[in-house]
Parts: structure tokens; C-alpha cells; sequence
């Protein structure tokens, strides 16, 4: 069973990570926002804020969770179900640790391909103790059969175990103790209407400003002891696509490059040298972005392109562009969805040098 359980605030793990992830999309990794391997997640620990007040951006979020905290304390209750949404690497599982840190309780973390079998999520529930957070990733991808399993465990604290097979069977009904599920998806649309209903909270994570990312740039510098000026931090910032995992994952390859060329501090010159050599470029995009954008100017002359015709006239994954370039693109205005298809915009064209300034 793929679960890592965090004891706060000593949070030793249990049992060893093990989870199960999608393998990142082709192209660029620096710029994918998915943690790329559980190395990479390894070494993201050191750096993820452990309480809220060392959160940073989603004011909105951390405001309404700081209610639900409080009056779920004050109460003596568990939190209500929560489910977070929005692109890779904006910060969905730091912010379930930090409720479990928050609430002084353990956090469970799954991930839903590894809740295949019922008895994987059935095993899971058995083992939760009051007042428990369990993490559930990717909960779009829940069988059916696992879905189903969820809505009395998630409504009445129930679980309906069926014992036997035919005309015995018969349903046996277990308690389980109060616990918190937080769910978090990428794709909240392909969440099931029932799954989706039964979270008291349904929360989006947007993408960051420049201000939080470089907030976030030198929050993460102070931690690896890497000298950094303002200018620097902003540049890295400016570069990493509204995304906090970015932002580090950048900011450790321009320590990188900083290092062999003697640099003592990463300054804005050093950081975008450095970015250019990774092929990142001044808004954050990677190739992809660009052959998606040049596509769409170039061969189809700025007429609106669906989604499968970009995808084979770019070689991508329709489902690459869809979770991993597009959010982004259209966050910053250089794509427009139209019931006829996508568009590159007039700010898009003149990035790419096909307008005048
Ligand atoms: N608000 C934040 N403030 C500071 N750092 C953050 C914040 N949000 C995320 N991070 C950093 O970004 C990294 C990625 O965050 P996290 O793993 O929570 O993303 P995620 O939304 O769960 O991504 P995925 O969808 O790929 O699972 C973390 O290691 C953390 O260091
Ligand atoms: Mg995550």
C-alpha cells in the first residue's frame, strides 16, 4: 500500500515513501511542473513550509482554512472534507501537511492509483485514527468501486464491507474514527458529481504573483545558504511560471551555475545568464510552449486550432498541452479558448518577435 504517514510536528515518517506517480510529460523537466521523480520530491522536503504562517500567497485559501481550523478546534471536531484543485506544483500536498501540523494530527498520504483493489482503500480506512488526515492525490483517477467505498466512510464515519459472494452476501457495516479526507486533483471536471458533493470545502489554487514567487525565491535561498540579491530572486521569479516547484528547482540550477563561475552572489545578470543557458525564456516558456504558439502563427495563421489538431501538428500529448502548457499560457494571456478552438494572442505574437514593438 503506497502511503506515507507524517507524524506532526516531529513528522518521522512511518513507513517509507513510496508513491505512485505518472511519469513527468516529455520535453523540458526544468520547466514541468510535476515533481519528476521521488528523489526530486526527497529533496523538495527540506524546503516545503510546515506551518501557515510560512505559507505563502493564497491568501484566499489560507483565509478560509484558517477559519475552518479554528472553529474545527474550537469545536474539539475534525476539519470538513476538503478538496484542492489547480495545475501541478502550486502547493496542494504542503498545504494538507500543514493542516495536519495545524491540527496537531497525522497525515496519510495516497495517491489513487494505488487504491486500485477496494481492499487497498478498505486497508487504508482500517488504519486512520481519530482525528486523521488522509491525502488522497490525483482523485480523479478513484475506480468506481473505490469511489464507493468512500461516500459512507466520507459521510457517516461508515464502512459497507460486503461479505461473501451471490445470493449470501451480505453487508457488514464498520466505524471508523472521524478523519479529514483531502482530496486533490489537476482536473476537478473529471471529478464524479457524488465524489465531488460530499467536500464540505472546494478550494483553487492559483498561480502565484511575482511578489509571493520571489518572497518564495528568497525564503528557499536562506534554506540552502545561497547568497541572493532582490533583483536575482525576481528574475528567477519572473521565470517560473506562477509555480513554487519551479521556482526552487530554478533557483537551484542558477546556484548551479553561479558556483563554476565564481559568482558570490546570484544576482539579476547571473540569473538570467543562467536561465538562458537552460533554455528558459524571460516569461517562462519552454520549447513546447513556444512550438505551440509558433504552430498556431504559423501554420494555421492565427485561426482557431482544437485541441488534437495542435497535439499532432506539434507532436505533444493533447493531454501534456492541456494540464501542463495551457494553464500557464492562458494565466498570461498569450492563449484564448474559443468554442472553435485555441488561439495565440497579439501578446503572444509579439514575445515570439512576429509583431513590431
Ligand atoms: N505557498 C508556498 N510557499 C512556499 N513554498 C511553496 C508553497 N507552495 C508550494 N511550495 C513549494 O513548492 C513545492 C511543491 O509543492 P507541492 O508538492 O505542495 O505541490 P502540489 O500542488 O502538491 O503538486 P502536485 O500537483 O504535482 O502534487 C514544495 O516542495 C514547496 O517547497
Ligand atoms: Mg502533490
Amino acid at each position: 500500500m503506497a502511503i506515507i504517514s507524517s507524524k506532526h510536528p516531529s513528522s518521522t515518517p512511518d513507513e517509507p515513501p513510496k508513491r505512485q506517480r505518472q511519469p513527468p510529460p516529455p520535453g523540458d523537466s526544468l520547466l514541468q511542473p510535476t515533481a519528476s521523480s521521488e528523489e526530486q520530491e526527497k529533496q523538495e522536503e527540506g524546503i516545503r513550509p510546515q506551518r501557515l504562517a510560512d505559507y505563502i500567497g493564497q491568501k484566499e485559501l489560507k483565509g478560509i482554512l484558517e477559519i475552518a481550523i479554528l472553529a474545527a478546534k474550537g469545536r474539539g471536531e475534525t476539519l470538513d472534507h476538503l478538496l484542492l484543485y489547480g495545475p501541478p506544483g502550486l502547493g496542494k500536498t504542503t498545504m494538507s501537511l500543514i493542516l495536519a501540523a495545524e491540527m496537531g494530527a497525522n497525515c496519510k498520504i495516497t495517491t489513487a492509483p494505488a487504491l486500485e483493489r477496494p481492499r487497498d482503500i478498505v486497508g487504508v480506512l482500517m488504519n486512520l485514527s481519530a482525528g486523521d488526515i488522509l491525502f488522497i492525490d490525483e482523485i480523479h483517477r478513484l475506480s468506481k468501486m473505490t469511489e464507493e467505498l468512500l461516500y459512507p466512510a466520507m459521510e457517516d464515519f461508515r464502512l459497507d464491507i460486503t461479505v461473501g459472494k451471490g445470493p449470501t452476501a451480505r453487508t457488514r457495516s464498520l466505524k471508523l474514527p472521524p478523519f479529514t479526507l483531502v482530496g486533490a486533483t489537476t482536473r476537478v471536471g473529471s471529478l464524479s458529481s457524488p465524489l465531488r458533493d460530499r467536500f464540505g470545502l472546494i478550494q483553487r489554487l492559483r498561480f502565484y504573483e511575482l511578489d509571493e514567487l520571489t518572497t518564495i525565491v528568497l525564503r528557499t535561498a536562506e534554506i540552502l545558504q545561497v547568497a541572493i540579491s532582490e533583483d536575482g530572486s525576481q528574475e528567477i521569479a519572473r521565470r517560473s511560471r506562477g509555480t513554487p516547484r519551479i521556482a526552487n528547482r530554478l533557483l537551484k540550477r542558477v546556484r548551479d551555475y553561479a558556483q563554476v563561475k565564481f559568482a558570490s552572489t546570484i544576482d539579476q545578470t547571473i540569473a538570467s545568464e543562467a536561465l538562458e543557458v537552460y533554455n528558459v525564456d524571460p516569461m517562462g516558456l519552454d520549447w513546447i510552449d513556444r512550438e505551440l504558439l509558433k504552430v498556431m502563427i504559423e501554420k494555421f495563421n492565427g485561426k482557431p486550432v482544437g485541441l488534437d489538431t495542435l497535439a499532432a501538428a506539434t507532436g505533444e500529448d493533447a493531454l501534456t498541452i492541456e494540464d501542463f502548457c495551457e494553464p500557464y499560457l492562458l494565466q498570461i494571456g498569450y492563449l484564448q479558448r474559443t468554442p472553435r478552438g485555441r488561439i495565440a494572442t497579439y501578446d503572444a505574437r509579439k514575445h515570439l518577435g512576429y509583431v513590431g514593438w
